[in-house]
C-alpha cells in the first residue's frame, strides 16, 4: 500500500525520520546515552585488529560510509570489496579479523559467497540485515538487524540510512571498547546520533525545492557527483539511485580526484552535484567546485547555511540544508540525494518502483 504517496519510492523516503529513530533506538539508549550491542553474539571490538566488509550496490556504499566511522571514532582498519570481486580474490584475512555482510534483504548471492569463503577461513562472520529470517542471518555468528521494515522500490533508499544509523552505532560501540571513546564523548555521540530522526523530517520539507532543480537534470545526458570524506560514498549513492531510476549516466567521484581526469567531461551541459557541509573540508571541496564552474558545468551544491553564505552562489542552486552534527551527515543528506533521483525520474516519465532490467533482490549471480 502505497498511502497517499504516488509511488512506493516516495514512501519509503518520507518513512525515513521513523525507521532511523527505530533502528537507533535498537543500539542506542537514549536515556542514559549509551550505546549496547544486542544480539552481538560475543563479539568483542577491543579483540579484533581489523574488519573485512563485503557488500553490492547500495550496502557497499553504506559499508565505505562506516569504514571512516571505525577508522576515525575506533582505529579500527577496515578492507571493504564490492561481493563479486571479493569471492574470487582469495583474500588473505587477519586471524583476529572480523568479516561484517551487509545487505538488505540478507539474499544477494555474491555477499553469501563471500560470506562462505570467510566461513572457510574461520573468520568470525557479522550481519547488517534488514531482514532477518534470511540466509545471510542465519549464516552469521553476530546479527545487527537495521528496523526499516520491508522495502519494496527497487532503489535502496530507507534501508540505506537504516545501514548508515546501524553502522554509526557499531562504529561508536567499536570505539568505547577498544578505549578510544571516553564516555563523555559517549553521550555526545550518542547525543548527536539521537538527533537523526528530527533532521531527517526536516529535510523533508525540501522536497519541492528539489522537484524544482531536478528540472536541470531531466533529460541531461550525464551527472557528476562530488564530495569528499563519508560525502563521497554518498556522492557514489547519488549517481547509482540517478541511473537506475532514470537511466542518466551518473559518477560520483571524490572531490579531489577530479582532476586526475573526470574535469575533462566537464561543459556547460554537465550538471554536477555536490555534496559539501560545512565542514573541516569544506574549503577543499568548494575549490573543486569552483574548477568546475570555471569550466560551465552547472552546479547544484547541497550544504548548509553557514556553507551557503561561504560560497555566494545563486540561491537557486543551493539546497540549504539545517546544519547538524558532523556523525550524521551522510545519513541526513542521503534525502535530498535521494529525492533528486526520484523526481528527475518522475520528469522523464520513467517506472520509479520498478526501473527497466533490475530486480529487488539478487539472487544469481
Ligand atoms: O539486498 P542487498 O542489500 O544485498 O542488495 C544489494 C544491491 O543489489 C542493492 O543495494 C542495489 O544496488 C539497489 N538497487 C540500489 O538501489
Amino acid at each position: 500500500d502505497k498511502g497517499n504517496h504516488r509511488h512506493f519510492m516516495l514512501k519509503e523516503i518520507y518513512e525515513q525520520p521513523e525507521v532511523i529513530g527505530h533502528t537507533l533506538g535498537h543500539y542506542l539508549s537514549f536515556n542514559n546515552l549509551q550505546v549496547n550491542l544486542p544480539e552481538s553474539g560475543g563479539l568483542d571490538f577491543a579483540k579484533i585488529d581489523r574488519i573485512n566488509m563485503t557488500a553490492c550496490g547500495t550496502a557497499y556504499y553504506a559499508g565505505l560510509t562506516s569504514k571512516y566511522w571505525f577508522e576515525g571514532l575506533a582505529r579500527l582498519p577496515v578492507d571493504i570489496d564490492i561481493a563479486s570481486e571479493f569471492r574470487y580474490r582469495e583474500a588473505p584475512l587477519s586471524k583476529d579479523g572480523l568479516s561484517l555482510f551487509i545487505s538488505q534483504s540478507g539474499e544477494t548471492a555474491d555477499t553469501l559467497a563471500g560470506l562462505k569463503y570467510c566461513e572457510e577461513q574461520g573468520q568470525h562472520l557479522a550481519a547488517v540485515v534488514n531482514v532477518r529470517e534470511s540466509t545471510i542471518a542465519r549464516a552469521s555468528h553476530s546479527v545487527f538487524p537495521t528496523l526499516a521494515g520491508p522495502e519494496i522500490g527497487v532503489a535502496s533508499t530507507k534501508a540505506f540510512t537504516c545501514q548508515l544509523s546501524t553502522l554509526a552505532s557499531l562504529a561508536v560501540a567499536a570505539g568505547v571498547q577498544r578505549g578510544h571513546i571516553d564516555r563523555e564523548r559517549e553521550k555526545q555521540l550518542v547525543r548527536d546520533l539521537s538527533e537523526a530522526p528530527r533532521y531527517a523530517n526536516e529535510v523533508l520539507h525540501l522536497e519541492d525545492t528539489i522537484a524544482k532543480l531536478a528540472h536541470r537534470l531531466a533529460n541531461k545526458q550525464h551527472v557528476l557527483y562530488l564530495g569528499r570524506d563519508t560525502n563521497f560514498p554518498l556522492a557514489m549513492e547519488g549517481a547509482l539511485k540517478l541511473k537506475e531510476l532514470s537511466y542518466i549516466h551518473a559518477e560520483g567521484y571524490a572531490a579531489g580526484e577530479l582532476k586526475h581526469g573526470p574535469i575533462a567531461l566537464v561543459d556547460e551541459n554537465m550538471p554536477i552535484v555536490v555534496i559539501a557541509p560545512h565542514d573541516r573540508i569544506f574549503e577543499k571541496t568548494v575549490s573543486n567546485m569552483q574548477e568546475v564552474a570555471a569550466r560551465g558545468g552547472q552546479i547544484i551544491l547541497i550544504t548548509d547555511p553557514k556553507g551557503a553564505e561561504a560560497v555566494g552562489m545563486d540561491e537557486a542552486e543551493i539546497i540549504v540544508m539545517p546544519e547538524m552534527p558532523e556523525i550524521i551527515t551522510p545519513i541526513i543528506y542521503a534525502l535530498p540525494i535521494q529525492m533528486l533521483a526520484y523526481h528527475t525520474a518522475v520528469h522523464m516519465g520513467t517506472d520509479v518502483d520498478q526501473p527497466r532490467n533490475l530486480a529487488k533482490s539478487v539472487t544469481v549471480e
